[in-house]
């Protein structure tokens, strides 16, 4: 499973990326606005600096939400930088787009997927990557974690390529529950990926083994 980060922040980013388990990076235009990234040039240009600092896809989102708009926004976004992917969301023009741009060689993120029956127009319009929300459905006391389980048979037992990319994931057991039911990639805050980290019968074990050392060596040294 692919590990991305959900986030346009660049010192998260960055200590992401030294962990040495980044794979890409997911933003939309909220995550931007929280950054305070504001207007058409400064937007592209963080897109810019996102992408030259992590090798992995980038997904940059459109805001234009007509075939024709999508698809010229699109293909700006996709020149910014080679590994920039076009972020549509599940709309009618959305789909009619991402169909277009696949026929042209540009990488789409299909966004804002709440059920299956979206998933599979998303992959056969040929999205690269299918965004789930997770944590918004779960917001809804609905079970986020069973629409993956759901996508991931659909897609194996039809031969789809879309990958699953497991979004608007809060908590570090999301993360491993997202792996399990079958996601290609997760994306996900830079807290929640640091709370895999932990477990408290790691810490007593390094305690134990440090005190160890350190009386051996005091055994050793008289
Ligand atoms: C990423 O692709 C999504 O836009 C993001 O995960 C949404 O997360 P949220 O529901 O926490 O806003």
């Amino acid at each position: 499973m692919k590990f991305f980060i959900d986030t346009a922040n660049l010192k998260d980013i960055e200590e992401a990326k030294e962990l040495g388990i980044l794979d890409g990076v997911t933003t939309n235009p909220s995550l931007m606005a929280k950054e305070g990234v504001t207007g058409q040039s400064n937007i592209e240009r963080h897109y810019r600096i996102i992408a030259e600092m992590v090798e992995g896809d980038i997904s940059a989102e459109v805001i234009a939400t007509d075939y024709h708009g999508i698809v010229e926004e699109g293909k700006h976004l996709a020149g910014l930088a080679p590994n920039i992917v076009v972020k549509v969301p599940m709309i009618k023009e959305g789909v009619k787009a991402i169909s277009h741009l696949t026929q042209i060689g540009i990488k789409t993120n299909c966004t804002l997927i709440f059920s299956a029956g979206q998933a599979i127009l998303a992959a056969k319009a040929g999205a690269t990557y299918l965004s789930p929300f997770i944590g918004r459905i779960d917001d809804i006391n609905w079970e986020g974690m069973d629409l993956i389980a759901q996508i991931a048979a659909i897609y194996n037992t039809q031969g789809y390529e879309t990958e699953i990319l497991a979004a608007s994931i809060r908590s570090s057991k999301q993360i491993v529950d997202a792996a399990l039911a079958g996601a290609n990639v997760v994306t996900c805050p830079l807290k929640a990926i640091y709370g895999l980290l932990k477990h408290p019968l790691t810490d007593i074990g390094l305690a134990n083994f440090l005190a160890d050392h350190r009386k051996a060596a005091e055994v050793a040294n008289g």
